[in-house]
């Protein structure tokens, strides 16, 4: 089994360069399927889910070659099956989008339901109205979902609540519908923008991504083309607020600092010393943080993938603060873990509640899910003595070199094997 292993209390300094975004990257990558010729996707992360993705497609007879560690070249234009194996589908949550990439293009698809972190039920229910809407017929049996459809047509799609996947999944099923689809009350993130934008790059018309409907005008075909993934807001938010709980000097470089709004303002609102530049965020933490209230929503408001890191910060910080999760109901299931770290944090229903001024001690714990693992790896490193991080894997998931990038900025932090 492999450890991470932190000796905490050294403040974190220097530059970080941010990775393609994981969000991005494995919608992207399902997406050209859509293609009719070769797609050369640029600034793809290095990580576990990107991996499970190719893994994926390449049992489809989709041809996925890296022309260089961070470069894919796709050609999907000989597909050999519409089936996805369950073992690979089980690997991620982002499997579901081959459930919208098949359906556009061949009008079928078998796709287990997903996996991917346990944050309490995470139904579909809105990917499979949206390709009934669009005409397809949905059934779901033995844990499979089946779709299938003579053609499908663009229709009026309203979202209950603003789901990225389901977002992306419809956007993906529609580009080849006749006529046009409306998706209204969409999701807004900044993945969602960089998968239309990749589509339209092939020829597909996606207009409105980013605001709360999305136009897409079927197109009969699209083309190949290059792209490149946007940087990931959610590594960048990490390395933020590592720096901001270690009380160092840090500097996200190859971001989009608009994508980091929610994430500056709070971190300023705690009294760290936030600028930026066009593609930078320099972060420096305060002596003494101030409590404050934080709220996960969808885009533009608080990520909720940066909700564990953020909870951790605020244990640091004076008096009370609450962090209220509103996006999925049981985000909450790390706590345990943090306060082994000796955290004074209790849950009273969606929200968390932290004493503050937390002396974070070390301790062996183990991550939950990825950004839990994230979270328990930014209280390790501002803890006295050592801290043990088991279930890593976790970590691998979504972040590209995480101990490497850290260690670059001063952190004492590596992993071991050991027999358990
Ligand atoms: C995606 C991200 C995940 C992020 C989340 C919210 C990927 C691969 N994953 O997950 O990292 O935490 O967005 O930003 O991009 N819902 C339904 N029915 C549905 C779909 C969603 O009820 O059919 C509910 C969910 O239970 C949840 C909320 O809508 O409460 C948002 O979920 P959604 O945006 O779909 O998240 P994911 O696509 O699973």
């Amino acid at each position: 089994m492999e450890y991470i292993v932190i000796n905490g209390q050294n403040p974190l300094n220097g530059n970080v360069n941010i990775s393609g975004a994981k969000n991005a990257a494995v919608a992207i990558l399902p997406a050209s399927i859509a293609s009719g010729g070769v797609c050369e996707i640029d600034n793809l992360p290095q990580i576990e889910d990107v991996m499970s993705m190719i893994s994926a497609m390449q049992s489809m007879g989709i041809i996925c070659d890296f022309k260089d560690e961070h470069t894919l070249v796709v050609d999907a234009r000989n597909i050999t099956s519409h089936v996805l194996d369950e073992k690979l589908a089980k690997n991620m949550r982002a499997s579901y989008y081959f459930m919208g990439a098949l359906l556009g293009r061949y009008k079928q698809a078998e796709v287990p339901l997903p996996g991917g972190c346990d944050l309490g039920s995470r139904p579909i229910d809105y990917h499979l109205k949206g390709f009934a809407a669009l005409g397809a017929t949905c059934i779901q049996e033995h844990g499979v979902v089946k779709l299938y459809a003579e053609k499908l047509k663009g229709a009026n799609i309203y979202l209950d609540c603003p789901s990225v996947g389901a977002t992306i999944n419809i956007m993906m099923a529609a580009v080849f519908a006749e006529g046009i689809t409306l998706i209204e009350n969409a999701a807004k993130e900044p993945h969602i923008v960089d998968t239309a934008n990749f589509l339209n790059k092939l020829g597909a018309k996606i207009g409105g991504a980013g605001t709360a409907t999305i136009r897409i005008t079927g197109v009969p075909s699209l083309g190949g083309g290059e792209y490149t993934v946007l940087p990931d807001p959610i590594e960048a938010g990490t390395y933020m607020i590592a720096a901001a709980i270690t009380g160092g000097d840090v500097t996200v470089e190859n971001i989009i600092p608009k994508h980091m709004d929610s994430v500056t303002s709070k971190l300023k609102e705690m009294g760290c010393l936030v600028t930026e530049g066009d593609d930078w965020i320099t972060v420096r933490g305060a002596k003494d943080l101030r409590s404050c209230e934080v709220k996960t929503a969808f885009y533009p408001g608080f990520p909720t993938d940066l909700q564990p890191q953020m909870a951790t910060l605020l244990c640091k910080a004076q008096g009370t603060s609450t962090i209220t999760e509103n996006v999925f109901e049981q985000r909450f299931r790390y706590i345990g873990e943090i306060k082994r770290l000796g955290a004074q944090i209790k849950v009273e229903g969606r929200m968390a509640v932290t004493k503050g001024s937390c002396v974070f001690t070390g301790a062996e714990v183990s991550a939950t899910d990825l950004r839990a693992g994230a979270a328990l790896v930014i209280a390790g490193l501002c803890a006295r003595g050592e801290t043990v991080i088991g279930n890593v894997g976790h970590l691998d998931r979504g972040y590209e070199r995480f101990e490497e990038k850290f260690r670059s900025l001063g952190a004492d932090i590596k992993r071991i094997k050991r027999d358990d």
